[in-house]
């Protein structure tokens, strides 16, 4: 069954499945900044979900409405509990449930399960089969990588695809290679062509290495991919997948190439400079979302769908400010299951790029609460804008 996954508009674009990333406090500031057309969990162990941890890892798979559409991710190695986890996601009211295929994790692969089961297709197949056992009303995708060792693409692809998936990631990379090359976004334009070749109708996620939402535009026209999925480039910034509707109608063109801001980015670049209220910051979101001369530009007239607009011009008031603001939440929702420490990858992210951010950010990596992540970002923020 195809669900929630045959309505979305093409080329669409998932947040990628991060584990001590993408929890509920990440996911709840995307729904809210930039939504984008498929949310993710981090992968949750169905073992241990149906044994040891349940009260636990339940929590890992808590979300709220405006994240739908939502995908919970698994990892096993044993159907059964394939099974059991995928009945309770149904439960809960996943729109998708997602096996991992490529996680190549230590402690995940000493269990048969992640990418090691690229070595053993027979039981990756009684796996989802398992899941639709599980879910027969929820829609069941897969995400792998081009193989082990070596890229098996024109076999294993066509293996999955026999099981009949509603999707299939395809993170364009070997476990071997772990992320160590470049992706091979021509091997997703094989996926494509195989998926076609066969007369699948399952959708191919192109996944690796994607920049911004340019990007993901380009590498989707290239590979002719359904749908791209962005996973580190959208560290730090919430607002990364706004104006992701909006681009999907304008011309595709080359942005790799283009270096220099739009005129809408520097104008609002203009604004880190002047006073800027908390409470603009919606305005300024709103605006983010419609650049000038974007959708409205005349036909014929070039039109500005610029990277920039959407993030790198966001002032830095702003972006500090949502900074604590994931903190907050990330200490109202999960600071008593997990530790504060984990907020501090995105920190990093968040602060970066502008005078005073190294300082800044060791400042805040010695931060154990959200309390003292706020005061030590008003007050940076006092020194610089008075
Ligand atoms: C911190 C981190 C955690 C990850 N956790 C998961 C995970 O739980 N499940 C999964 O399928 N992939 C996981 N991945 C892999 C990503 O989903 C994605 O395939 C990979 O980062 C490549 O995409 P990117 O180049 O856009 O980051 C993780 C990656 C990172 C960086």
């Amino acid at each position: 069954m195809q669900g929630f996954w045959e309505k979305l508009p093409k080329p669409f674009f998932a947040v990628a499945p991060m584990a001590n990333v993408t929890d509920a406090a990440f996911r709840r500031m995307f729904a809210k900044y930039g939504k984008p057309d498929v949310m993710w969990t981090e992968f949750v162990s169905a073992d241990g979900l149906v044994k040891r941890n349940r009260e636990v890892l339940v929590r890992d798979l808590a979300y709220t409405e405006g994240e739908r559409p939502i995908v919970a991710q698994f990892f096993t190695a044993t159907p059964a509990s394939m099974e059991e986890a995928a009945r309770l996601a149904e439960e809960l009211g996943f729109d998708g449930i997602d096996i991992n295929m490529g996680c190549p994790d230590r402690s995940v692969e000493k269990q048969g399960a992640g990418a090691k089961l690229m070595l053993k297709p027979d039981l990756a197949l009684e796996i989802i089969a398992a899941a639709k056992r599980g879910a027969p009303n929820t829609p069941i995708s897969v995400k792998t990588r081009l193989g082990y060792n070596k890229d098996i693409l024109e076999t294993w692809l066509p293996i999955l695809l026999s099981a009949e998936p509603a999707a299939i990631t395809v993170h364009a990379r070997t476990r071997k290679e772990m992320s160590l090359v470049p992706a091979r976004w021509e091997r997703v334009k094989r996926a494509v062509e195989i998926r076609n070749e066969v007369g699948s109708k399952t959708l191919i996620l192109g996944n690796g290495d994607v920049r911004d939402l340019a990007d993901a535009h380009a590498k989707a026209a290239e590979s002719g991919a359904d749908a791209v999925m962005i996973g580190r480039a959208i560290f730090g910034k919430p607002w990364f997948f706004a104006g992701a509707a909006e681009s999907r109608l304008l011309p595709v063109r080359d942005f790799s190439a283009e270096k220099s801001l739009s005129p809408r980015a520097v104008a609002l670049r203009g604004q880190e400079s002047t006073d800027f209220p908390p409470e603009a910051k919606e305005k300024v979101l709103e605006q983010m979302v419609w650049p000038e001369g974007g959708l409205k530009a005349a036909e014929g007239e070039p039109r500005t769908f610029a990277k920039e607009a959407f993030s790198e011009a966001l002032p830095l008031e702003t972006r500090l400010r949502i900074a604590v603001e994931h903190a907050k939440l990330y200490e109202e929702l999960l600071g008593d299951i997990k530790s504060f420490a984990m907020m501090k990858k995105h920190f990093k992210a968040y602060v970066e790029g502008f005078p005073g951010a190294r300082e800044l950010r060791a400042e805040l990596m010695e931060t154990s609460s959200a309390a003292e992540v706020e005061q030590i970002i008003e007050r940076f923020l006092a020194v610089r804008y008075t």
